[in-house]
């Protein structure tokens, strides 16, 4: 694991879009995974400019979500596919056919995942972001998710429906299910880059880098990746 501390969450940001912006340069036609949360807005933000300033295109890049939640439509303003197309698919050149977000069509909800996964297979990720909850997820694989998962539906914790309550009006309008490539999938990417702000998740940083592997940390996984940048503000950084 490759750590890079920096001050502040927009300097995160910008050392991640350095690392990307780069990778689109060298490798026009790159798959690239992509995460949602607070933590990368920055980053697509960044990227937005790189692309206005004719640095970089996104033309040819092909693009995989980790998670949809379940029981909210796409409509809906906190769907990852709202989030995807407001923070950064509308703003540049992205082919609506090369996009990829899990479907949560309610209707269709057991032949999803597994179609998710197939798509998913056809690609191999260049570089996959990623964030952290505070209890270790990634993606939406909570704690105690087996390892060995690909594409799935899963049942969130408690702590990650109040934590993602901000996003909401109350808790009960916080989906309880969502969709969401599995830790083996995510494996599967050539680099992965992990980006963490705030003292929340220092403590979840500190285990990931430092902790045992276990299924109860999720995110200590990436101890066994050979090609993981970490980087993380002073705050999230504290315990490492
Ligand atoms: C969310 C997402 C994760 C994200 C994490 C942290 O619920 N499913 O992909 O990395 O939780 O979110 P945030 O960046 O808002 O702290």
């Amino acid at each position: 694991m490759q750590i890079i501390k920096t001050k502040s969450y927009i300097e995160i940001c910008q050392k991640a879009s350095e690392i990307l912006v780069e990778q689109l340069k060298q490798k026009p036609k790159s798959v690239l995974g992509l995460a949602t949360g607070s933590t990368p807005i920055g980053l697509y933000q960044k990227l937005i400019e790189a692309y206005q300033q004719n640095d970089i295109s996104f033309k040819g890049v092909i693009s995989y979500n980790l998670d949809e939640y379940i029981g909210i439509d796409r409509n809906h303003p906190q769907s990852y596919y709202q989030y995807m197309y407001k923070n950064l698919f509308s703003k540049v050149d992205m082919k609506d056919e090369h996009i990829h977000i899990p479907n949560n069509d309610i209707s269709k909800i057991d032949q999803q995942a597994g179609a998710y996964n197939k798509d998913l297979k056809k690609h191999t990720i260049d570089i996959q972001i990623l964030g952290i909850g505070s209890n270790g997820h990634i993606g939406f694989n909570e704690p105690g998710t087996p390892f060995g998962n690909e594409t799935f539906i899963v049942e969130l914790d408690e702590q990650t429906r109040k934590d993602n309550m901000r996003f909401f009006n109350n808790i009960d309008e916080v989906p309880k299910y969502a969709i969401t490539m599995g830790i083996k999938n995510i494996m599967r990417s050539k680099q992965i880059i992990l980006m963490a702000s705030g003292k929340e998740k220092a403590n979840a940083i500190y285990k990931m880098v430092h902790g045992e592997v276990t299924e109860e940390m999720p995110a200590s996984i990436l101890q066994l990746h050979p090609n993981v940048v970490v980087i993380v503000d002073q705050q999230a950084g504290s315990k490492i």
